[in-house]
């Protein structure tokens, strides 16, 4: 296994106790939630499921565990739709606000629970006239507008387990991920607001329909930017001709706790993306019990924000399913955090008035070097929680966050968890736990984290393997699709536990710090992208011969993602085919995964076994300043690669 990208801050010794004032208001202000789930740890989540769920039927199990399936809370039936809306609308809650939504251009949308109910209902009933039911897979392709949270909801109510495919992505990744879930049904926009221009999604999907996806009947298409795309007879319709005679009528049917409720595909260590299985119980347990406790959430008081992308899973987890289930205000935002000025997330958190905002340590750092004028233009004292998600979190950034965001009070949870958890593992509880920057903490209540060493002894101080050793509500269920590759990739590495991928260490304090992927998986601006799918893409493209990526450090993004080429016979060298090759990824694979910098090389380091030497093409990628380019054969590169080969690095 290869070594963690990132070295743990050693000489981090600053601690922040949270505040007696914070303490005494807080959810939960000292340790009996941990006591309680060290004490019975079902017991503790069979409380928290019947606490925080409305269930039609009680479940008679809390635990099935044959590893690695799990079944949580059997016999039990829920609505996922109606734990999000139906029953705060019937506890007199429908007047309150779910999201105020906000376009890149300033239009702005308030929708209340009812309203919220009023449309999921509708939409509902346009999938059951589309022909879905329960059990069938629907693939959403859309920018972040209302009609993305209506659209999974509906499905939930119907127990059709959606697939969010991120905006960003390619046609060839909605051609794989239909073609793997054999999704009936694609909802998509014509486009969505960028930087101040629409970017275009239907001619995306027009493209994927012609090369594949042979399942898919129909595409339901929102009109969000009028850019009149092609429409083809008898498979597109529009949204709001759908919409517009639906009834609102569409009772919610009771689940079975184990319902698949969504896939969502990540990129492992192959070139192919797997479909995390997340099921309908378990997994609403413990978003809404993260939610309310992490964040300290106040539903009847809050404005609550996560300023991600719903396209991942902190969005499906912590502005769909977590903030609905618990009844809070949420801001949803469409746009950059730069459009039409560099402060529009602050002007946006004081207008509304925000009080926790979760966000990742990759826009920390943009905003650090953007400069704190941004910042001081707009007052930011209602924040009482901050949050960070998606990759390990610098001290310095950390501070930062503290100090100009934070107010030097306000306290920060750094949340660690993977699509393949479902919700929080491993964060502080505001109320509860003292922070060090850059450190993750400890394992929420009901969360058993450990670190282990090479032969799977536990490690209970200095670095290790992260694994997960007791089942957990919302764990993933599986891949869709491939049972043997489930088991292999999580659960075979260290017999009887969850192997998370990454690699961590734990202080003396007994904190955990996370320190990055021990795989193939690189994190860039908190996105997983796996090396072995940008190299299948590069190798794609007529010219090359063979590739080699890495995550090297980038300052903004944690990782960026350099490639090493070597070209096929009679191609030379030049810029515009080091461009092409670059462009090409971002075709076959979406723009976030196209590389950084492309270095066209005559040959690759090579261990004697035949292993690519990444350490080294890592770390001379690391020892200059890379653009956005291409670097043709530099000769110092292909020096030093050959120099450092020579000493028999990694071999
Ligand atoms: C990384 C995102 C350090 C980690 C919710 C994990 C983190 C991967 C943190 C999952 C954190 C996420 N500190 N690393 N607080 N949060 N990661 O599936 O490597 O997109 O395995 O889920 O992101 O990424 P995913």
């Amino acid at each position: 296994m290869a070594e963690p990208a990132i070295e743990v801050y050693e000489d981090e010794q600053r601690t922040f106790p949270p505040d007696p004032a914070f303490v005494a208001q807080a959810n939960s202000g000292d340790r009996s939630l941990f006591d309680e789930a060290a004490a019975d740890r079902e017991a503790f989540w069979a409380r928290q499921a019947r606490e925080l769920i409305t269930w039609d039927t009680d479940f008679h199990t809390t635990l099935e565990w044959n590893l690695p399936d799990a079944k949580w809370f059997l016999g039990g039936e829920l609505n996922v739709a109606a734990n999000c809306l139906d029953r705060h609308v019937a506890a007199g809650k429908g007047d309150k606000v779910a999201y105020h939504w906000e376009g890149e251009p300033g239009d702005q949308i308030t929708i209340t629970y009812a309203e919220l109910l009023d449309e999921v209902c509708k939409f509902a009933n346009v999938l059951k006239d589309l022909g879905l039911e329960k059990g069938d897979r629907v693939a959403i392709y859309m920018p972040m507008i209302l009609e993305l949270p209506i659209a999974m909801l509906a499905c939930a109510r119907l127990g059709v387990a959606h697939s969010v495919i991120f905006g960003g992505f390619s046609a060839d990744a909605i051609v794989d991920r239909c073609e793997d879930a054999e999704a009936k049904l694609i909802i998509t926009a014509d486009a969505g607001y960028r930087r101040g221009a629409a970017a275009r999604l239907k001619p995306t999907v027009d493209t994927a329909l012609t090369t594949g996806a042979a399942s898919v009947e129909n595409v339901v298409v929102v009109n969000r930017c009028d850019t009149a795309p092609e429409m083809t007879e008898g498979r597109d319709h529009w949204w709001h001709e759908l919409m517009a005679d639906a009834s609102t009528d569409c009772p919610a049917e009771p689940m079975d706790a184990e319902q698949l409720l969504y896939l969502l595909y990540t990129s492992g260590t192959t070139a192919k993306p797997k479909g995390i299985m997340h099921t309908t119980g378990g997994y609403l347990t413990q978003v809404a019990f993260s939610h309310k406790y992490v964040f300290d959430l106040k539903p009847e008081t809050d404005i609550y924000w996560c300023a991600a992308d719903i396209g991942w899973v902190t969005g499906h987890s912590y502005i769909v399913y977590g903030p609905l289930a618990n009844g809070c205000t949420s801001v949803m935002y469409e746009g950059t955090p730069d459009t039409p000025d560099k402060d529009r997330l602050w002007d946006i958190a004081a207008r509304y008035g925000v009080t926790q905002l979760y966000t990742a340590p990759t826009a920390i750092r943009m905003f650090m070097k953007w400069g704190t004028e941004y910042v001081e233009r707009h007052d930011l004292s209602k924040l009482r929680v901050l949050g960070t998600v998606g990759e390990p979190i610098n001290p310095e950034a950390w501070m930062w966050y503290h100090t100009h965001i934070g107010g030097e009070s306000t306290p920060i949870v750094d949340t660690w968890w993977q699509t393949e958890t479902g919700g929080h593992m491993i964060t502080p509880l505001p109320g509860v736990t003292t922070t060090k920057p850059g450190s993750a903490t400890h394992a929420i209540p009901g969360v058993v984290a450990e670190l282990v060493d090479d032969e799977g002894n536990t490690v209970t101080e200095g670095g290790g393997y992260l694994t997960i050793a007791e089942p957990w509500p919302s764990m993933l269920r599986g891949i869709w699709g491939n049972p043997e590759r489930f088991r292999e990739t999580y659960w075979s590495r260290f017999p009887g536990r969850y192997f998370a991928g990454d690699g961590a260490k734990l202080d003396s304090d007994g904190y955990l710090w996370l320190l990055g992927r021990v795989d193939d998986v690189m994190n860039v601006s908190g996105h997983r992208i796996s090396t072995t799918e940008v190299e299948s893409a590069l190798v794609d493209h007529p010219a090359v011969a063979e590739a080699a990526v890495v995550g090297g450090t980038d300052d903004v993004t944690g990782q960026a993602i350099i490639g090493y080429v070597i070209l096929r016979g009679t191609h030379e060298a030049s810029d515009e085919l080091g461009n092409e090759i670059r462009e090409h990824v971002g075709v076959k694979l979406g723009k976030i995964a196209r590389p950084k910098t492309v270095i066209i090389v005559p040959d690759l380091p090579k261990t004697r076994s035949g292993k690519i030497m990444r350490r080294l093409l890592r770390d001379v990628a690391d020892g200059r300043s890379l653009g956005d380019t291409t670097t043709l054969a530099d000769p110092g590169v292909v020096a030093e690669i050959q120099s450092r080969a020579a000493e028999g690095d990694e071999d």
